[in-house]
């Protein structure tokens, strides 16, 4: 049986809003591991939010070049690239830290295989933010999320700033695939959905089974039954080896995580500035499923001026939403047990 307090209403996901801004406080954002496949990108978006005033760019090889590239563009924000011996100077004076820092996958491996490389990177990371900037809000993109997220809080636990409500796991291109294959699943020959009018809250973790869609929430996801149910249930817990598959060992998705990650520092920024109503499915530290010993669960969040406002319960799910759910659960703990583990 699932959690009762995890199941009690539904709520919503923001539309598919993009950058979206309101004139009032701007904002420091930085980025580590900006010189990346997902680094650049992102590092692109974020000088074109108007939420961002500032953004510092570091990496261990390649970020002064980023910078000076992206620094061009004809938007307000100010550019600073760092090279691999200033990240304490990336990190003064930041409100939003962004990291893609670490290896991606190849054919063949789980998220869990970069464990061994990306921990330490993101532990090193992590304590360097404590120590730097201890109120800024880490958003944790880096593999694997389920473990590297419980590491930051562990990290910055340790170093006595943990704040559960300014570390989040970056599961926003779940959702984001998610809207696009229901509006491809649900589309007629005669007429072609929106994938804002098929947004889907997506729980649970980031990695194949951890990935629980709640199609069920939805009008046009209800609809889906049968073999198209089962099928795209999977595209969507498994649509990240889509691509490390079809790069052929050049790596994992990186544009569109990179839309992601802006989309998702967007809402937070929008939330920190003091809008209302910025809700939108991230990892963070959660009551949801604390009875069965799992302290990090993404469900729908509220975001406001101190970060986590508000977590959503699951609402109302499906039979199957449920079995979902029981697969993901021992799941998560182990992974996040391997995180804590790993910071012991
Ligand atoms: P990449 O290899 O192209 O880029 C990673 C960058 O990190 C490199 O530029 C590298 O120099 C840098 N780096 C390594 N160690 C560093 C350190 N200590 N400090 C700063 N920078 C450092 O990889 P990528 O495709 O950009 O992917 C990055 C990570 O994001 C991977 O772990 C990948 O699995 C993950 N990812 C997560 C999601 C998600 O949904 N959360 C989606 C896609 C990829
Ligand atoms: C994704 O979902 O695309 C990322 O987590 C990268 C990967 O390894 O699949």
């Amino acid at each position: 049986m699932l959690a009762r307090a995890a199941l009690r209403s539904v709520s919503t996901p923001l539309a598919t809003r993009a950058f979206s801004s309101s004139p009032a406080r701007h904002t420091k954002v930085a980025v580590l591991g900006a010189g990346g496949g997902i680094g650049q990108p992102l590092s692109l978006l974020l000088k074109l939010d108007p939420n961002v005033s500032s953004l510092s760019l570091y990496d261990i090889r390649g970020a002064p070049g980023v910078a000076a590239d992206v620094s061009h563009i004809d938007s307000a924000g100010e550019v600073t690239g760092y090279a691999a011996d200033q990240l304490d100077a990336a990190l003064e004076g930041v409100k939003v830290v962004v990291i893609p820092a670490g290896v991606p996958r190849k054919p063949g491996m789980t998220r869990d295989d970069l464990f061994n490389t990306n921990a330490s990177i993101v532990r090193d990371l992590a304590a360097a933010v404590a120590r730097v900037s201890p109120q800024a809000h880490i958003l944790v993109i880096s593999n694997p999320v389920n473990s590297t997220v419980p590491i930051v809080a562990r990290t910055l636990e340790k170093a006595g700033v943990f704040d559960p409500s300014r570390v989040f796991g970056v599961t926003t291109l779940d959702v984001v695939r998610a809207a696009r294959f229901l509006a491809s699943t649900a589309s007629t020959s005669s007429s072609a959905l929106d994938p804002k009018e098929t947004v889907v809250t997506v729980v649970g973790g980031h990695s194949g089974p951890t990935i629980v869609p709640l199609l069920s929430q939805t009008s046009y996801g209800k609809a889906v039954k049968g073999e198209a149910y089962e099928a795209i249930v999977k595209r969507i817990q498994f649509g990240g080896d889509e691509v490390v598959k079809a790069k052929d060992g050049a790596g994992s998705a990186t544009l569109s995580m990179a839309y992601a990650g802006a989309k998702f520092t967007n809402a937070l920024l929008r939330g920190l500035k003091g809008e209302k109503g910025v809700i939108t499915p991230t990892f963070v530290k959660s009551p949801l499923f604390e009875d069965k010993g799992i302290d990090f669960f993404a469900s729908n969040v509220e975001l406001g001026v101190n970060g986590v406002e508000k977590i959503h319960p699951l609402g109302p799910i499906s039979a199957e939403e449920e079995k979902l759910l029981e697969a993901c659960l021992p799941e998560l703990k182990k992974n996040i047990e391997k995180g804590y583990a790993f910071v012991a």
